[in-house]
């Protein structure tokens, strides 16, 4: 990322110079100041992140950073210290600083620290971003996605919703099979109509047939009243079998005629009613299977699988995660009334990575879940549901998390030895390494355990014990 804009903020001109050069050889452009005021005073173009001294004349390196995060928050700061305690550290973290270098500080740790924080600012840029499209794309067929499969799928759909083909959604469970079903009847020329939906699974085998095409008063035990089928109400408009496969074979065999003849009879009555209805199915069964297994009808599969059209399953178009996030992070705000505004890179991190065998439905549990259970503004890390994070602790994608924010780091739940033997002061990173141990010799090695104790979540804990060397 070179040739983003840097400030760098420090009295001491020798070393302010050393850092503008070691960034600018990185291809960075660098403008420095001698203290907090200056800087304010001569703010032009935002950088993407900001060195700044801690201590310095005029407007100290506090005072500074308060006034950045009340006008930029987003815009990562890294503060320089010389000053060796975790009073003065912790007091800057809580302030929003988004690391600390400690004088003399390496090279290489330099380097690090800012590329990370700007990955964390482009990343925020990502979101603001996304929130935009949520807007932008609110008002279409409620479909959302800028996943290349999604399109792909929609371009499909597209070219068919028009006709009068009925149309065949496959799916797993939660892949947004009955969404895709009304987007379709709200394009076509059916939309006038109503969108009756039936859901095979829900109803019991016997009840199928009168529940579809209705019945004669007196026709069956219980029959006290005429009644009109579904399949009646969706004259003019679409009729949407959910979970098809589930239909009982007497139904099928009823429904095929249907199909054909595109006319029927209530059940206990002989009179022909004619509709025109446009039928969509649905199922997230292999419905090919159930047909050689003889629970399905070949010929029924045929008339409704005309146009299939396969929804794919959310981990194989995990691009469209973030959107869907901030989607129904919106959506549920009002309800709530909890004025959720973002959610942490690293908590999205954690979301782009777990597998959603539950697919949409599942993550939209899981951000209401996470809305309830934390405060505004923003959905960290802690309060995402315990199997999106046990699943994100497999070795392979804690590295991969670990790439990003150590704004975490809690260092004021440092307690046991900030000092030597010899009562002398212990050097900071020491003082969380020593944390960090006690608490897995007092669990055992336990890392939920640990974490908890220390009120990390865990994957910060076991990036933190991975970058002390303690595992
Ligand atoms: N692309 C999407 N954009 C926005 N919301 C979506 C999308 N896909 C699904 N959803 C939402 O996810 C939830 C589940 O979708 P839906 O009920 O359509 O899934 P389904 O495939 O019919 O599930 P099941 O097989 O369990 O019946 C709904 O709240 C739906 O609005
Ligand atoms: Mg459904």
């Amino acid at each position: 990322m070179a040739n983003e804009l840097l400030y760098v903020v420090d009295d001491d001109p020798g070393l302010r110079e050393l850092i503008q050069v070691l960034l600018e050889e990185q291809g960075y452009r660098v403008l420095t100041f001698e203290n907090g005021k200056v800087c304010l005073d001569h703010w032009e173009e935002d950088p993407s992140a900001i060195l700044l001294d801690m201590v310095m004349p005029v407007l100290d390196g506090k005072e500074t950073l308060k006034k950045i995060k009340e006008i930029h928050p987003d815009i990562p700061v890294i503060m320089v210290t010389s000053v060796q305690d975790v009073e003065t550290v912790v007091g800057a973290m809580k302030l929003g600083a988004y690391d600390y270098l400690t004088k003399p500080f390496e090279e290489t740790r330099l380097i690090t620290s800012v590329e990370k924080a700007l990955q964390q600012h482009s990343l925020t840029g990502r979101v603001k971003h996304l929130e935009r499209e949520v807007k932008r794309l609110k008002g279409g067929n409620g479909i959302l996605g800028n996943s290349k499969a999604l399109k792909v799928l929609l371009d499909k759909v597209h070219k068919v919703e028009s006709s009068k083909a009925n149309v065949l959604i496959l799916g797993e469970s939660g892949t947004g099979k009955e969404l895709l079903a009304r987007a379709i009847h709200e394009n076509s020329t059916y939309s006038k109509g109503a969108f009756v939906d039936i859901n095979c699974g829900a109803i019991p085998e016997t009840l199928q047939e009168s529940e579809l095409f209705g019945h004669k008063k007196g026709a069956f035990t219980g029959a006290v009243d005429s009644k009109v089928g579904k399949l009646e109400l969706a004259d003019g408009g679409t009729l949407f079998l959910d979970e098809v496969g589930e239909m009982d074979l007497n139904t099928q065999t009823k429904f095929l005629r249907f199909l054909q003849e595109r006319y029927f009879e209530r059940v206990g009555d002989h009179q022909k009613i004619k509709i025109d209805t446009r039928v969509l199915a649905a199922t997230n069964r292999d419905l090919k299977k159930e047909v050689e297994q003889g629970n399905f009808r070949e010929d029924l599969y045929y008339r409704i699988a005309v146009f299939p059209v396969t929804i794919p399953p959310l981990r194989e178009r995990k691009e469209d995660i973030p959107l869907l996030c901030m989607h129904f992070l919106k959506k549920y705000k009002d309800d709530l009334n909890k004025d959720f505004q973002s959610i942490a890179p690293e908590a999205l991190r954690h979301l782009t990575q777990y597998p959603w065998p539950g697919n949409i439905r599942q993550l939209e549990n899981a951000i209401y879940q996470a809305m309830i259970i934390s405060e505004p503004p923003v959905i960290d890390v802690p309060s995402l549901p315990e199997d999106i994070l046990d699943q994100a602790e497999s070795p392979q994608n804690a590295e991969a998390i670990s790439q990003f924010s150590e704004k975490e780091l809690k260092p004021e739940q440092a307690t046991p030895s900030t000092s030597n033997p010899d009562g002398e002061i212990l050097p900071y990173e020491e003082v969380i390494k020593n944390t960090l141990a006690n608490a897995l010799e007092k669990t055992h090695g336990n890392i939920p355990k640990a974490a908890k104790e220390l009120q990390l979540s865990r994957s910060t804990f076991y990036r933190m014990v991975k970058k002390y060397d303690l595992g």
